[in-house]
């Protein structure tokens, strides 16, 4: 077991991939509103179905070219991270990209292993070429993978997930991110390099791609469509606002030991039936349709295969070391997010269009329409 290096790093160029999507758009708005932090901020991203530009179209009239640049580019492609790491003198990675959806990694798995396997052992190389220096690695570098609390598996109707709960992931989405996070924590193992790791429950709020269930099912309620639950409808989620995931982030690169993984997490849970009869009370509330019409539209449909049944989060161990805890709480969190989607219809417009409604409609038929 290597020693854990200095806890405290103050970054300057931070390379975030993945800052199109949905959490790394949250971050890195986060980032540059701080008064904390006056580096800059290198979002290298693909641009998949779930990449959008135009989440980030103020903060590029604002910093763009100072303190933000949109490198379009692949994590697996290791020219190109090389290239992005020495053009920019990247000292921090917060590494987000991947390919996020469950029921994508059903259907098609490979995008999955590639992105999040290969896409992350590339990087971890490139870091370790990038900042060596003498035997080991240059000073104040850091590494920062994000994960998910899926690669521990399924609770019954009791536990928590813990930093020390056993890999068992079930999805090929979870064991693609589960194989990235061991070898993160290999690099860290075996060469030294100043690795993080977190494992976050389920996240909501704005600029949430509208194939997970939060967005999905409130831009259903608006537009009158089908409510499609899956199973029963009483799997449980642990639900945390996306600001508060970005703010653990942001505090485990700044002050979270290298070679340590975090939990983080809402203490938020909640069964997907009573969440769908909760938000159809809040979208109710906020546009003056009618409660009982929008739960009407509920509809059980075939489950997921291997859904997970219960996620719960301990996170106990980010709050002692580093004084992290939600801020927002579920009924704010959600009114939050509800609003934004009635504010933004044009973005919901661009995301749905081209490639995302070509994929729902092979793969789901018609159910969206
Ligand atoms: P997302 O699908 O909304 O965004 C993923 C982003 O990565 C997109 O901008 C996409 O263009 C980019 N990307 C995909 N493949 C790429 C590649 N090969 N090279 C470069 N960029 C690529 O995902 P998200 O919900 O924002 O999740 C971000 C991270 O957080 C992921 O690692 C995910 O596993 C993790 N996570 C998500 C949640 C959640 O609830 N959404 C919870 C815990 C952990
Ligand atoms: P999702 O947002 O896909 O996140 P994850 O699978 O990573 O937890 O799904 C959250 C829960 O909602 C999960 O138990 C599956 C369920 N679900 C539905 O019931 N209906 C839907 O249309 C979707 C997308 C998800």
């Amino acid at each position: 077991m290597r020693e854990a290096g200095s806890a405290r790093c103050e970054p300057a160029n931070v390379l975030v991939t993945g800052g199109a999507g949905f959490i790394g758009v949250n971050f890195i708005r986060y980032l540059l509103g701080r008064n904390d932090f006056d580096g800059r901020v290198i979002n290298y991203d693909a641009l998949t179905y779930a990449g959008n530009p135009a989440s980030l179209a103020d903060i590029e009239r604002e910093w763009g070219g100072t303190r933000y640049f949109f490198v379009r580019g692949d994590v697996a492609d290791r020219e190109a991270v090389d290239r992005v790491l020495g053009e920019h003198a990247i000292d921090t990675i917060v590494h987000f990209a991947a390919e996020s959806h469950v029921d994508r990694s059903i259907v098609g798995p490979e995008a999955f292993v590639r992105t999040n396997v290969t896409g992350t052992f590339t990087l971890l190389e490139a870091a370790r070429a990038a900042w060596q220096a003498g035997g080991g690695f240059r000073e104040g570098v850091r590494f920062h993978h994000i994960s998910t609390d899926e690669v521990y598996g399924s609770l019954g109707e009791t536990g928590y997930f813990t930093e020390e709960t056993p890999y068992d992931p079930r999805s090929p989405y979870s064991a693609s991110k589960a194989a990235s996070d061991h070898l993160v924590m290999a690099y860290w193992h075996t060469y030294g390099l100043p690795v993080t790791l977190s494992n976050c429950s389920n996240n909501y709020g704005p600029y949430h791609f509208p194939e997970k269930l939060i967005p999905l099912m409130i831009l259903n309620m608006l537009e009158g469509l089908e409510l499609p639950v899956y199973g029963d409808g009483r799997n449980v989620r642990d639900w945390l606002y996306v600001e508060d995931h970005a703010a653990a982030v942001w505090d485990i690169v700044r002050g979270g030991w290298p070679g340590q993984k975090y939990n983080v997490g809402g203490g938020n849970e909640w069964e997907n039936l009573r969440l769908v009869e909760r938000l159809a009370e809040i979208v109710a509330e906020r546009t003056g349709m009618s409660a009982e019409a929008i739960r009407a539209k509920i509809t059980f449909v075939r489950d997921r295969p291997g859904h997970d049944r219960r996620y719960a989060i301990d996170c106990s161990k980010i709050g002692r070391e580093l004084g992290w805890r939600p801020s927002v709480t579920f009924e704010e969190g959600l009114a939050r997010t509800v609003d934004w989607y009635l504010g933004n219809g044009d973005w919901v417009r661009e995301v749905r269009s081209g490639e995302y409604r070509r994929w729902i409609e092979r793969n789901y038929g018609t159910r969206e329409q």
